[in-house]
């Protein structure tokens, strides 16, 4: 998933996405059902990637609208017949023009500018509409970042003003919600360790590349794979498979019928 321009080399290829990180839409069925789009309802796909889950919501009947920042992942999702837009979360450009408004594994990338796009996404629903989403939780891959500042510290390199994502606990996100005047009916914080297919190596090429990339081209695969062998003994179980140690955040909250004058 792409939202907006702060994701220095990642790699946002449709083709390699749907490759190595499938998973990611593949685990959303459940919050697909906390949506229970309704056939003719508006929904916003906050981040749609390459439409996956964005063409489940068309197909139980929704009118979807997906929005994502890479050129490549709207022109995949738009191959699948959607209406995909480029366009930046933190800028939405729409007023009271969706009953729902949805996001998966998207919003962990937007902490600089969470404010804008929260302000967006309550724009952009009619009152009464309804906002739900998952998105890393506090703890998220606390393995996994560990072993990424670890191994670049090694090196010298300080990688903790860097960091791409952010995390917050369930309290902190009821308050942020609450603080851009949505109701919030529920937010849950659910630990869900996640079986990579493809591997660790593949998981921070793809989503730690910027990271990485603080080492410099000629050392990068040497500190991939360091941080790869730290982590084996947490991460790697007993048949070789990996996982990563992720922690999702799930939220249901509202834009109130009536507000505050
Ligand atoms: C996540 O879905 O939690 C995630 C994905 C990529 C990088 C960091 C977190």
């Amino acid at each position: 998933m792409s939202v907006f321009g702060a994701e220095g080399e990642v790699d946002w290829s449709a083709e390699r996405y749907a490759r190595d990180a499938g998973f990611v839409a593949e685990l959303a069925r459940p919050l697909v059902d906390l949506l229970d789009p309704r056939p003719g309802e508006r929904v916003l796909d906050l981040g749609c990637g390459d439409g996956r889950l964005s063409a489940v919501l068309a197909a139980r009947g929704a009118r979807v609208v997906g929005i994502d920042l890479s050129p490549d992942m709207v022109a995949a999702a738009r191959a699948r017949g959607l209406d995909a837009r480029r366009m930046d979360a933190a800028e939405l450009d729409f007023e009271a023009a969706f009953d729902a408004v949805f996001s998966n594994a998207a919003l962990h990338w937007m902490g600089a500018r969470m404010d804008a796009v929260l302000a967006g996404v309550y724009r952009a629903l009619v009152p009464g509409g309804r906002f739900v989403g998952e998105m890393g939780g506090f703890g998220n891959i606390a393995a996994i970042l560990t072993a990424i500042l670890a191994v670049l510290d090694r090196r010298g390199i300080d990688a903790r003003p860097h960091l791409p994502w952010t995390f917050p606990t369930a309290e902190a996100w009821r308050r942020r919600l609450g603080a851009h005047g949505f109701r919030v009916a529920r937010v849950e914080s659910i630990p869900r360790p996640t079986r990579l297919e493809a591997g660790m190596a593949a998981w921070l090429d793809l989503f730690a590349a910027d990271l990485l990339a603080l080492a410099g081209p000629a050392a990068r695969a040497a500190v991939r794979d360091e941080i790869v062998e730290l982590l084996a003994p947490a991460l790697r179980d007993g048949d070789g498979y990996w996982y990563a140690d992720y922690v999702r955040l799930r939220f249901v909250a509202r834009r109130p019928e009536e507000e505050k004058a």
